[in-house]
Parts: structure tokens; sequence; C-alpha cells
């Protein structure tokens, strides 16, 4: 999501600089789970995507700047998730080292929310932003209200 949004909005400097920090940090952390995948012998494999993601994406508005916000809005929620399922994770995972793993994916997911947050209140009128973060966190609520059979961080 941060590289899709910075290379969609080359011109805002702002969100350029603080979606490359992000991004690293994204791809640091793959690369950790890798790192304890392989210590386990388990092959990273594609797992099929929970509709999740798909229908955050069908909440985007197609007119800019709405659809500038929206992508922001749609990516703190996903990182504000993350945040609480990484954190759920971190507390009911019987392996403590991995619950400190999760408990560190954790709090970077928080300061992302909190970026793409900013972000948002940089570009936007805060009452703009304000509403229409509520509007897609109903709609997100919705989404989650029906289980994926698979669980997954984001179902
Ligand atoms: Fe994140």
């Amino acid at each position: 999501m941060a590289l899709n949004i910075m290379f969609r909005y080359p011109s805002w400097t702002v969100l350029v600089r603080k979606l490359t920090a992000i991004a690293r940090e994204e791809l640091e952390h793959f690369e950790q789970v890798n790192q304890w995948l392989e210590r386990r012998n388990i092959a990273l494999a594609p797992l099929n995507a929970p509709p999740y993601g798909k229908r955050l994406k069908a909440l985007l508005r197609h007119q800019e700047p709405d659809r500038g916000l929206d992508f922001l809005l749609i990516s703190s929620l996903i990182e504000a998730r993350s945040h609480e399922r990484l954190g759920l994770l971190g507390e009911h995972c019987p392996d403590r080292e991995l619950a400190a793993f999760y408990r560190g994916l954790m709090a970077s997911e928080a300061r992302h929310y909190g970026v793409y947050w900013l972000l948002a209140d940089t570009y936007f009128d805060r009452d703009i932003v304000q509403s229409r973060l509520e509007e897609l966190a109903i709609a997100e609520s919705e989404i989650l209200s029906t289980l994926h059979p698979e669980p997954r961080i984001h179902s």
C-alpha cells in the first residue's frame, strides 16, 4: 500500500518521505518473518487472500482528491487492525520469543496507523478526514463481521 500510494502521488513530498520509511520497515518485517519460517523449516506458500482487502479497496472513491484521502484512511484502518491482531497474538502466543516478536510488530503497526492518519490530516481538512474515517471504519467493521474460514491477520 505504501509503495502504491507514493507512486500515485509522487509530488506530495511529505507523503513520499513518510511512506518510503514505512515501505522500508514493512520489507524488513517481511524479511524477519521469512527468517522465523526458515528457522522452523516452513516454506512460505501462497495463501488465498481473505475478502478483507478486496472489499476495503471497493470502498475507494474514484474522483480525486477523494481517492487520495480514501487510500490514506483505508491504509490507516488496515494498520490499526494489524496492530490489534498482532497485539492479541503477542498476548496469547504460548511461545515467548515469538510473542515478543509479535509485540514488536504490533508497535510498528500502531506507528504506521499514526503516519497514515497524520498524512490525511496534512493534506485534507480535519473535519472531512474525521467524517470519512468514521464511514470507512463502520464499513470495515461490517466486512469483519463475517469470519473468513481460514484465519488471517486481516480476516
Ligand atoms: Fe504496517
